[in-house]
């Protein structure tokens, strides 16, 4: 585990981070600061560019403008796989599982790129490539233990979980990655309010013994204000607020934000 106790360096700051997709500007000049160990949600209406913006955290797009920095290493343009192995994981707003994969395969698809053995060792099948996927194996079954998914559930296909599994299973697969910093892209989306009060206590937990920080971008209001020391607040690709809960929720401009959206 990548734990991390020293205090105040953020982790991750974003400076003047910009996403043009053609005419159309998604995330607008973005300042951002992430301190480590922090529960920090980001929200704000339907096609406020948070997703966009996570994107470009976790290298799936390159910035078309501004600077991002990961443990004041500059990481802009850095790519996903690359950034997976200096410790950020994320999952998805719609959910990308191998659905026709069993639910420990799944896991270890994802530690790939954290193994050591190369190609040709493992086309040689080397003791190291043996003991290394047996060391994975086990790896992949504490994560999904971890995160909740039963173990009568490892070979089960990927499509036959539950949603709330599907869920699970996809944090499962980014805990084993061995993150700082998880990103987890509206995580409760479809799930009832039990499976959302458990997420919500489990995101937590991740923060409180793996030590984590975690970065959610989440449509519940309840959870975000009841698990978020910082909550960032975003409207047609800028940052509009910026705070802990209290102070967001009482921002005029928020208010003003989400009025009108009838879809949130
Ligand atoms: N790959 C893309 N190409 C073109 N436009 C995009 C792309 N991704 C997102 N957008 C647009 O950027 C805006 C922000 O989208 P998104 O980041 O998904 O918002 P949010 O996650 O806040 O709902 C939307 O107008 C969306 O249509
Ligand atoms: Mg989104």
């Amino acid at each position: 585990m990548n734990v991390n106790a020293s205090n105040n360096i953020p982790i991750l700051e974003a400076q003047q981070l910009t996403m043009r997709f053609g005419g159309l500007t998604a995330v607008n000049q973005v300042d951002f600061i992430l301190e480590r160990g922090a529960i920090a949600s980001l929200i704000g209406p339907n096609g406020a560019g948070k997703t966009t913006f996570f994107n470009m955290l976790t290298g799936i797009y390159t910035p078309s403008a501004g600077t991002l920095w990961l443990n004041n290493r500059d990481i802009t343009g850095t790519s996903a796989d690359k950034l997976v192995t200096l410790g950020v994981a994320r999952t998805f707003q719609n959910i990308r599982l191998f659905n026709n994969m069993s639910v420990i395969d799944n896991v270890l698809v994802g530690m790939h790129s954290r193994l050591k053995a190369n190609l040709v060792g493992a086309l040689l099948r080397s003791p190291q490539v043996v003991r290394e996927e047996l060391e994975a194996r086990e790896k992949a079954k504490y994560w999904l233990e971890y995160a909740g998914i039963a173990k009568s559930r490892f070979f089960e296909m990927a499509k036959n979980l539950s949603y709330g599994e599907q869920r699970r299973l996809e944090i499962a697969r980014a805990l084993a990655c061995e993150p700082q910093l998880l990103l987890l892209d509206e995580p409760t989306a479809g799930m009832n309010p039990a499976e959302t009060a458990n997420l919500t206590k489990f995101i937590q937990q991740l923060r409180d013994e793996l030590k984590l920080t975690v970065l959610l971008i989440e449509h519940d209001m309840k959870l975000v204000m009841e698990i978020s020391d910082r909550v960032t607040v975003m409207a047609s690709g800028r940052k509009i607020s910026e705070g802990n809960p209290i102070q967001v929720q009482n921002d005029p401009i928020v208010i003003e934000a989400y009025l009108g959206k009838d879809d949130e």
